[in-house]
């Protein structure tokens, strides 16, 4: 009797990140080795989630043996929610049994993740899925500290964008601010702040408090910049991480021209409609024009301009192995009941390691955790060393106070007493 082979599907969701083309042209290559037939589902859970099973196409080796170079998805990716009611979780559990898909490996960052768990889960013993965990971001919690897959792709070209920027405000004499994405954690933006050698780098994680002000932001660069100018530098970069908008009251920032306070179809703040860098530039520029100095300042922003870009080898074998894994493990038995619908594809010491959604997610709010810079580590500390800004030790040195002061125009009294909250890093005295 001819026996059908099994139909594995792949998707993939959420923002792009280098290495996804890599990890569906590893996964694709062993699935066919395996003797699995192919589909590569378009556009995320889009078109599953109304109902649609005619946006898939066939993946031959021939199809994916090449394109592991290649920056973007060749399945192109969305931010579909499928969980969003009931009405589109069925919807897509019923178009990927329409479509006789019988294991699904889905390709995205945490939103994804989430999705995938809770479509094996309704389809009840019917699918089995396995996660690639992908981002720019790297704020999934991967075992072993590994990164998120693209992460290190575009700390490598924003690094190389900064540097560029680098040597174009020393060549013009200006400053430069760049807003870097990563959502709610500083990794890219202190990842590529540190290589750079960017004059300094501010990330969310730094700030004890729960909600800081756009004025807060623009006085530690205004720190920043008077403690350079005493040391005869009147350029300088400084790198932003866009989740500091996060830790922002909304209604302060809809003050502000050109910000629109929405969501994704997740519940995040979308943060593209926030002009960050733009706000800071205006405030910082403002600060600096009320005590009568005229300022160069550009503001830029980075992220777009990276998670597209042609994976860095690391990326590429990186997800080479956790396609591969992926395979393996969902054409397995499950060593672990907690796997029995699907689990997240790790690697740790270069074994597959697979994490189960449980793990991933928090069990107080039942979202999925979020790994952020550990200001406390010493990764932390050298990047914190190593830039110019305000620290304790300036403020208590009654010399350089004096400096600071008067390249403020203002009394050392005054200067202490407008920039003592930037003063937060306790590090400084280790
Ligand atoms: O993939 C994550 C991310 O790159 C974040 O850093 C960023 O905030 C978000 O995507 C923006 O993506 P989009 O505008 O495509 O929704």
């Amino acid at each position: 009797m001819l026996t059908m082979p099994k139909r594995l599907g792949i998707l993939v969701g959420g923002g792009p990140a280098p290495g996804i083309n890599s990890a569906i042209s590893s996964a694709a290559i062993e699935a066919v080795n395996s003797g699995l037939e192919v589909v590569g589902i378009l556009d995320g859970f889009q078109h599953l989630a109304a109902g649609r099973t005619d946006m898939v196409q066939p993946l031959t080796i021939g199809d994916v043996s090449r394109i592991h170079v290649r920056g973007g998805s060749i399945l192109r990716t969305s931010r579909t929610n499928p969980t969003r009611n009931a009405e589109d979780l069925q919807r897509t559990i019923k178009s990927l049994q329409e479509l006789g898909i019988a294991y699904l490996v889905t390709i995205g960052g945490d939103d994804t993740a989430f999705s995938a768990s809770e479509v094996a889960k309704a389809a009840d013993g019917a699918l089995r899925v396995a996660h690639v965990p992908k981002t720019i971001d790297n704020d999934l919690p991967l075992p072993g500290g590994m990164p998120t897959f693209g992460f290190e792709t575009a700390r490598h070209v924003g690094t190389q964008e900064v540097l560029s920027l680098m040597e174009d405000s020393r060549t013009t004499n200006r400053w430069y601010f760049v807003v870097v994405m990563g959502r709610e954690a500083g990794h890219l933006a202190l990842g590529i702040g540190k290589s750079a050698g960017a004059s300094l780098s501010i990330i969310p994680e730094e700030f004890a408090q729960e909600q800081i002000s756009v004025w807060d932001i623009c006085r530690v660069l205004e720190g920043a910049m008077l403690k350079r100018q005493v040391m005869g530098q009147m350029h300088g970069v400084a790198v932003i991480a866009e989740g500091i908008a996060e830790k922002m009251d909304p209604e302060e920032l809809a003050q502000f021209p050109g910000v629109e306070i929405g969501q994704d179809a997740f519940g995040h703040i979308s943060l593209n409609e926030i002009p960050l860098a733009t706000i800071i530039r205006r405030g910082v520029h403002k600060k600096f024009a009320d005590r009568g100095k005229k300022l160069s300042l550009v503001d830029f922003t980075l992220g777009y301009n990276l998670r597209s870009a042609p994976p860095i080898p690391f990326d590429i074998d990186y997800t080479r192995t956790l396609g591969y894994g992926a395979i393996r493990f969902l054409l397995s038995e499950p060593e672990d009941e907690l796997l029995r619908h699907g689990g997240l594809i790790c690697l740790r010491d270069g074994q597959r390691s697979v994490m189960s959604f449980e793990e991933l997610r928090d069990p107080a709010t039942g979202k999925t955790r979020v790994r952020r810079v550990d200001c406390g580590s010493e990764h932390y500390a050298v990047a914190r060393k190593y830039m110019i800004r305000l620290e304790k030790h300036d403020l208590a040195n009654s010399e350089m106070r004096t400096k600071l002061a008067d390249a403020a125009a203002m009394s050392p009294e005054d200067f202490e007493r407008e920039f003592a909250s930037v003063v937060n890093w306790d590090g400084d005295a280790a």
